[in-house]
């Protein structure tokens, strides 16, 4: 802002501050001038409501906290002073979808207080972009406010009109994780749902998510609706095993409540919003850290022809993994996952969760051996730490373990949390565990450990400040078509996890599987209504570019990979991008992506669809004009279908530049894959 019309703002804000008893309201703007805050607090209570364009979107919310043994801040209050701020900076990410990240924003921090005793205050701080807002409470050091105790966050989503929403359903007191299918429609139906959700107001003119970022010491915030009373949507936090929600003490800030903003589906991605509001990398190298492709001793669990647990079909032997670090070798594929080689897995291995050892291998497991192995073939042993929330045995153990993983040169980690409640009995999603996995993030940053986290937080964009953070789940992935009891993800799936789930960061979905059918290891292929995946062979490969995760997992086992033409895109793929565009998408429906690898000229695109075939008409006009392209496309064969016909496969070629314009023909359930390169000289 000009000093000029900073001045003017500041005298309109003492105006509207000098009259207490009237309704004060204090007002901020995106750069662009679209998108507007407004705080104001009426009849002692404080609300903030949303425009873009002139159009309300979140109409007057209310603010505040209830405590335990002590009065809510909730009544009472008055707007005593404001300040204002800017930013337009660029950053480099080490990773990601896009390279470069503008944060370009208008700060408005509110001061307010309460009229009468404790008079305790805090500072509600508004930051406005382009694509969307982010606000959150700082509770400074006070003498009327030292430790406390939340028992609800009263923060208020009221939307303006019913705008359809995607979402998966959340109860903290039963089954507590994210591994669920989407549901979509009015979002007065919600009941309690997850964040990220997403929602497109009922005129079709502007998408909003509602998340939040920057979740360090704080409970998660999942979203409670009131099922058809109204469509004002609150805040609900994951209980502890008493019931709290935070302890504290000041000072003390929440997370970012956040509201991303968007005129069309294909806008929502990437979306950075979050991540501007995490601060800055602190690690002060991150060269050790490098996204993969990786293969694993994985699959053969889920589909039943290996085990965790010791026995004839022990997956995890030196042997096998051997001979999964020589086809990772041959394949340029970067690491090798193994899962089932520390003590801990035989019996029940959810309820034994406190005999996981995270350093003792099975006797037929050599670690040093087979890191050595790993070493000397150029390829990562990505070491697996299933918890199964088993908290404490872990914590007891993770330096150990992770200073002898360093010994042996390991700098990769998946780690698990199948558990619904803690051992402790807390929510999945609660302060403790929010702290928890920091604690992990950060054991892990002075270890030099890279991570892929499983039944993970949800994602609030800590890969900005901690870049050793990678990937995570977080959503229904791959493996419920092996075993799931509803047959596996509808062909729908991924084309919703798009626009949720991966608006909040990376997934590790684990895509690739070729045999469609799970015939090989269970001797016949699996009936329609048996879990199977529910996709054509060209979606495995498309999903690569769509689904994006800087740990991305070529999932089937390698034999089944072997004398496969397609097994080609996956070899070729990246997985570190320097920009992204999404080129058309309905959300549920279809999307289809480009992505320019990092310091490359070469583009990839994916594309997938629900269960019904379509054409796309996708220009090209990403492409540098002027310049020849060669494109590899695999799409799915002559009546592809994904319910009885899932495997053709046409891989082909041809020249194409900015000005082509492609068809790309999606079978029902299929999907594209795409590599273009530039013809050397053909410019
Ligand atoms: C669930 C994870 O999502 C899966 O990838 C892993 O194999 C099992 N837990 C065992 O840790």
């Amino acid at each position: 802002m000009r000093p000029i019309a900073q001045s003017l703002a500041a005298f309109l804000a003492a105006l509207v501050l000098a009259a207490p008893a009237r309704a004060q309201e204090v007002t901020v703007a995106s750069p662009g001038g679209r998108n507007r805050a407004t705080v104001e607090a009426r009849e002692g209570r404080l609300y903030y409501s949303l425009t873009r364009d002139g159009r309300p979107l979140i109409l007057p919310s209310l603010l505040g906290f209830e405590f335990r043994n002590a009065p809510a801040l909730r009544e009472g209050l008055r707007i005593s002073d404001t300040t204002r701020a800017a930013k337009d900076e660029w950053w480099t990410q080490p990773w990601g979808e896009v390279a470069r990240v503008r944060d370009h924003h208008n700060e408005l921090a509110v001061s307010v207080e309460e009229t009468a005793a404790p008079n305790r205050r805090f500072v509600l701080r508004v930051r406005a972009f382009d694509d969307g807002i982010g606000f959150r409470y700082e509770l400074p050091e006070q003498p009327g406010m030292g430790s406390f105790e939340i028992s609800d966050e009263l923060t208020e989503f009221s939307l303006a009109d019913n705008p359809r929403a995607w979402w998966i359903p959340s109860n903290w007191a039963r089954k507590d994780r994210s591994e669920m299918l989407y549901s979509s429609g009015p979002a007065s139906l919600l009941d309690s749902v997850q964040t990220p959700l997403t929602m497109e107001t009922r005129d079709g003119r502007t998408f909003l998510v509602i998340h939040e970022a920057n979740l360090v010491d704080y409970a998660r915030m999942n979203l409670a609706g009131q099922r058809g009373e109204s469509r004002t949507l609150e805040a609900d936090l994951a209980p502890m095993a008493d019931g709290i929600k935070v302890r504290g003490k000041t000072p003390f800030v929440t997370p970012w409540r956040t509201i991303q903003l968007a005129d069309r589906a294909t806008e929502l991605a990437p979306s950075v919003l979050g991540l501007n509001l995490n601060p800055p990398n602190v690690l002060t190298s991150t060269d050790w850290i490098k996204p993969m492709k990786y293969v694993g001793i994985w699959w053969g669990m889920h589909i039943n022809t290996m085990t965790w647990g010791s026995g004839p079909k022990h997956g995890a032997t030196t042997a096998n993994t051997k001979r999964y670090i020589d086809f990772a070798a041959a394949n340029g594929i970067g690491g090798v996952l193994v899962e089932g080689w520390n003590t801990g897995w035989d019996g029940d291995w959810i309820a034994n969760r406190d005999a996981f050892s995270f350093t003792q291998a099975y006797p037929d497991y050599n670690l040093a051996e087979v890191a050595a192995y790993a070493k000397q073939k150029g390829v990562k042993l990505i070491v697996h730490n299933e918890t199964s929330g088993g908290i404490q045995n872990y914590e007891r153990q993770m330096d150990s373990a992770f200073a002898l993983y360093r010994s042996l040169g390991l700098d990769a980690i998946k780690s698990g949390y199948v558990t619904d409640l803690t051992s402790e009995g807390h929510s999945h999603y609660s302060q403790f565990m929010v702290q928890h996995y920091r604690r992990v993030i950060e054991a892990a940053a002075r270890y030099g450990i890279m991570l892929d986290v499983h039944e993970p937080m949800h994602d609030t964009g800590e890969r900005r400040t901690w870049p050793n953070m990678m990937t995570r789940e977080g959503a229904r992935g791959q493996e419920y078509n092996a075993w799931s009891g509803d047959g596996g993800n509808p062909p729908e799936h991924e084309t919703i996890l798009f626009f949720t789930r991966l608006l909040s960061g990376p997934m590790d979905f684990t895509p690739g599987v070729f045999d469609l059918l799970i015939e090989r290891g269970t001797g016949r292929p699996r009936r329609p209504d048996e879990p199977r995946i529910r996709t054509t062979l060209a979606k495995q490969l498309a999903l690569y570019v769509a689904l994006y995760s800087p740990m991305q997992m070529a999932a089937d086992l390698p034999e089944n990979y072997e004398g496969q033409p397609a097994f080609q895109f996956i070899r070729d793929v990246a997985v570190d991008w320097d920009t992204t565009r999404v080129l058309d998408a309905r959300i549920g429906d279809y999307v289809a992506v480009a992505r320019r690898e990092r310091g490359g000229q070469t583009w990839f695109v994916g594309a997938i669809t629900d269960e019904e075939g379509r054409t796309l008409s996708v220009p090209l006009s990403f492409l540098t004009p002027g310049r020849r392209y060669e494109a590899e496309i695999y799409a799915d064969g002559p009546q592809a279908h994904w319910l009885d016909n899932p495997l053709p496969l046409t891989i082909s070629r041809r020249t194409v530049t900015s000005a082509t314009r492609l068809s790309v023909v999606l079978a029902p359930g299929g999907g594209q894959a795409i590599r273009i390169r530039p013809v050397r000289g053909g410019s």
